[in-house]
């Protein structure tokens, strides 16, 4: 992913993003951290083309991804796997059929569906509970469920806002694990967060947002398994 002069002005006059150069590759794992306001959602959703850019260029998988035509973006959205810190789980729909969901909407075959829905819940630990409602589970377990609708397509990238955002400390640590699971096969991993914790123990690369612009890009040189 590289991003550049990237600049977001919302409707409002606020300047979420000014001119940002970024460059992420392949297999990386990134903490995009910063003040509220700093602009990290607003980073993110260029990533996952949440929304397009005021100016400037995003690249992803060899496109610039601001000149998609609408209807190539279901196509490209296939490609980038998305974790919110409020899960976003259709609360009227099974762990199951809220992973599966993800596969219907991209038109994967039955067959698909039912092959891929089963590996991504046991990659995530929750095949013992594929028929439980979301409400019926714990917030670490829908964030699980979040992250197995996040993979389930085989994203090239995963885009984590806040992922722990709700979470206690242990179970944020058991998310992080499994993030740093899905990065080690060799998924790009895109983590907004304001949690010191996890950024310290992962000591991975890390971009300080601050007022729209990146003040700081620190490589850390760590490993997930040092967790
Ligand atoms: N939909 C929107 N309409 C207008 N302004 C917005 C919108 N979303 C964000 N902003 C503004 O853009 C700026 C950056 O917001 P953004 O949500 O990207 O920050 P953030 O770093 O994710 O903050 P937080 O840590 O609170 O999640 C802020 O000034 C915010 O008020
Ligand atoms: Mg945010």
């Amino acid at each position: 992913m590289k991003m550049y002069g990237v600049t977001k002005v919302y409707a409002s006059g606020a300047e979420a993003l000014r001119g940002v150069d970024l460059s992420i590759d392949k297999g990386e794992f990134v903490f995009v951290v910063g003040p509220s306001g700093a602009g990290k959602s607003t980073l993110l959703a260029m990533v996952y083309r949440g929304m397009v850019p005021t100016q400037g260029q995003v690249w992803v998988a060899g496109r610039n991804i601001v000149r998609l035509r609408w209807r190539e973006v279901p196509l490209f959205r296939r490609r980038i796997g998305v974790v919110f810190q409020d899960f976003k789980l259709l609360p009227d729909r099974s762990v199951y059929d809220n992973v599966a969901f993800a596969m219907e909407v991209i038109e994967a075959s039955r067959r698909d569906i039912a092959k891929r829905v089963p590996l991504a819940l046991d990659m995530v630990g929750l095949a013992h509970k594929a028929q439980a409602m979301p409400g019926e589970l714990a917030g670490g377990e829908q964030q699980r469920a979040a992250i197995a609708r996040a993979i389930v397509n085989d994203p090239l990238i995963v885009i984590a806002d806040e992922p722990t955002g709700n979470l206690d400390p242990d179970t944020s640590m058991d998310i992080m694990n499994l993030l740093c699971d899905i990065n080690l096969r060799g998924t790009t991993v895109i983590m907004a967060t304001h949690n010191q914790l996890v950024v310290d123990r992962l000591r991975r690369r890390v971009v300080h947002l601050e007022d729209g612009v990146v003040v700081r890009d620190e490589l850390r040189g760590g490993y997930c398994l040092e967790a």
